[in-house]
């Protein structure tokens, strides 16, 4: 099959370049910045997705020029691109850096700021429009809000945009979360915020609306009269690098479930939206997370699991205890493994158990959406040596095989009725080939076009936390008293097993590796041939 068109989709229908704007970076030398902004940015750039008239302002606090933030940016930041650096774009990007220090608590700074920005408006054409991107540490969220509303940094005047993109964790829990919405709320206009998640910024995960809606075939099945459960896991093979400060404080609950994991569910859960609008698409996502029943203290000690890694082995190699790891407590009583069945009653879900699970040191990395179908009746294999139905499964790879594959049963050929499990693959990079992103090109890309669709609403956010709030409650009365309870390099503990088992169900796990096509066919070809000798 000829692979299809490979530009870029866009919620711009025209995949025109944003307005002229400056991009203003608080966190300008931290590592979001570096690994992901800066390169992201570069990408847009050299993909024709920047507008002409651009420029990034950094703002930290450590002591520098604009020239020394360019030098650094140049010796520091370039090898985080994951294109090839043409030399003469890359000049011309950094070019476009400029770079201001203060503390983000001092009005003073924001004066600078304003000064600073007019220069760059006049010098860069860049019309008064602003990013402010915070990638500070989540405590300086409403105090940088304050200051730009103080200083009227953010006031839409003559016709130009402000929009303040806020990072994750927003908020620790419902109450903080509400707070902040409310602190930010009364500086800002919510059409101004863009509360950014990057998982949104995969492609597989967009992938989930344009599968779901823009097949015929999928939409009739897709809900509890055929669909027996859903199944997703984000398994993290890495353990907390050199985030054990931060880790210690969130726990996996907290740190992947609210946000990353949420996403995947209300994409793959939503009524279709009746357009792509923003407001559309949150809508129908919103009405999903105000469906998830909220467990209660009862059900939290038989719908939720907790675990914590200690030693094992990842591949091969050894893997320390989460409570040896850079600052952690010895005692650590966080956890770094979850698993949780909900519920979404509605219609379309009522009855059909949503199953997550999330941790870090786990087998192996693997985000998956596992759409696990009602069985067949049995009746007519009654008589034959089949002994039993497999469910057919629809698989969303999210990362790192991105793609999907759909298994069902097929006879294996021979004299005597017998059925083998088979698979259609489709994996992204046969078809679209592969594009190194940093995956937040397009969340960037959407900020300057004005496209609200894959950011958080206010009320999205505190739907989430919502949900959450009861099992941070019970876990924090109780603490846990079998940690450490998974083995690194293992699928986390053996409640999180049994939390299915108990349902008469089990999780699918992730496969190891996928073998390259050529040895997957001969392998399934010997295991064919296996089955049809002994018949
Ligand atoms: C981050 C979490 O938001 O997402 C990390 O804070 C986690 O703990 C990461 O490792 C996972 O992202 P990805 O894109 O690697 O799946």
């Amino acid at each position: 099959m000829e692979p299809v068109d490979t530009a870029r989709a866009s919620r711009d229908p025209l995949g025109r370049a944003g307005d002229p704007c400056v991009m203003v970076t608080f966190g300008a030398g931290g590592d979001l910045t570096k690994r992901k902004l800066v390169p992201a940015i570069y990408n847009l750039l050299h993909g024709g997705l920047l507008p002409k008239n651009f420029a990034i302002v950094g703002v930290s606090r450590e002591d520098y020029s604009t020239e020394q933030y360019r030098q650094i940016v140049n010796q520091e930041f370039k090898d985080f691109s994951t294109v090839p650096v043409e030399p003469a774009t890359w000049q011309k990007f950094v070019q476009g850096l400029f770079y201001i220090s203060g503390d983000f608590g001092d009005p003073g700074l924001y004066r600078r700021l304003t000064e600073l920005l007019a220069q760059v408006d006049q010098q860069q054409g860049t019309l008064g429009n602003r990013l402010f991107y915070l990638a500070t540490s989540p405590g300086f969220f409403p105090v940088i809000v304050k200051q730009l509303g103080a200083a009227a940094l953010v006031n839409s005047d003559g016709g130009s945009w402000k929009r303040v993109v806020i990072e994750k964790p927003f908020g620790q829990d419902l109450a903080s979360a509400v707070s902040l919405n409310h602190e930010i709320g009364g500086v800002l206009r919510e059409n101004q915020i863009y509360r950014i998640d990057h998982y949104l910024g995969k492609e597989t995960v967009q992938n989930i609306l344009a599968f779901r809606f823009a097949n015929g075939i999928f939409e009739p099945v897709w809900n509890r009269r055929y669909v027996d459960q859903v199944q997703i896991t984000v398994g993290e093979e890495l353990g907390v690098e050199l985030r054990g400060g931060y880790y210690d404080h969130a726990g996996a609950l907290r740190d992947m479930v609210p946000n990353h994991i949420f996403q995947l569910i209300t994409l793959s859960a939503m009524e279709p939206p009746i357009s792509f609008d923003a407001a559309a698409v949150h809508d129908e996502q919103t009405k999903i997370l105000r469906a998830i029943q909220p467990l209660t203290p009862e059900q939290v000690l038989t719908h939720a699991v907790r675990g914590q890694y200690g030693a094992g082995a990842i591949d091969g190699n050894p893997a320390i205890a989460y409570r040896t790891e850079k600052d952690v407590p010895h005692d650590s009583t966080t956890e770094t493994f979850v698993a949780i069945a909900l519920n979404i009653d509605n219609w379309r879900w009522a009855g059909v158990p949503f199953y997550l699970r999330t941790g870090k040191r786990l087998a192996k990395r693997a985000t998956e959406i596992v759409i696990r179908f009602r069985k067949p009746p049995f009746v007519l294999f009654r008589k034959t040596s089949v002994g039993k139905i497999p469910s057919n499964e629809l698989v969303l790879h999210i990362q790192p095989n991105e793609g999907i594959s759909l298994s069902f049963e097929a006879k294996v050929p021979g004299p005597i009725v017998r059925l083998g499990a088979v698979d259609m693959d489709f994996e992204y990079a046969d078809y679209f080939g592969s594009t190194p992103s940093t995956g937040y090109e397009t969340l960037l890309y959407d900020c300057m076009v004005g496209d609200p669709t894959l950011f958080q609403r206010a009320d999205m956010v505190e739907a989430a936390w919502t949900v959450v709030q009861p099992i941070l409650d019970v876990w924090k009365a109780l603490p846990p008293r079998d940690f450490p309870n998974y083995a690194a390099g293992s699928w986390g503990p053996e409640e999180a097993f049994e939390l299915l088992r108990k349902e008469g169900r089990e999780w699918r796990e992730p496969l190891r590796k996928l073998a390259p096509k050529t040895e997957a066919s001969a392998a399934a070809s010997a295991e064919m041939k296996a089955a049809t000798s002994q018949t």
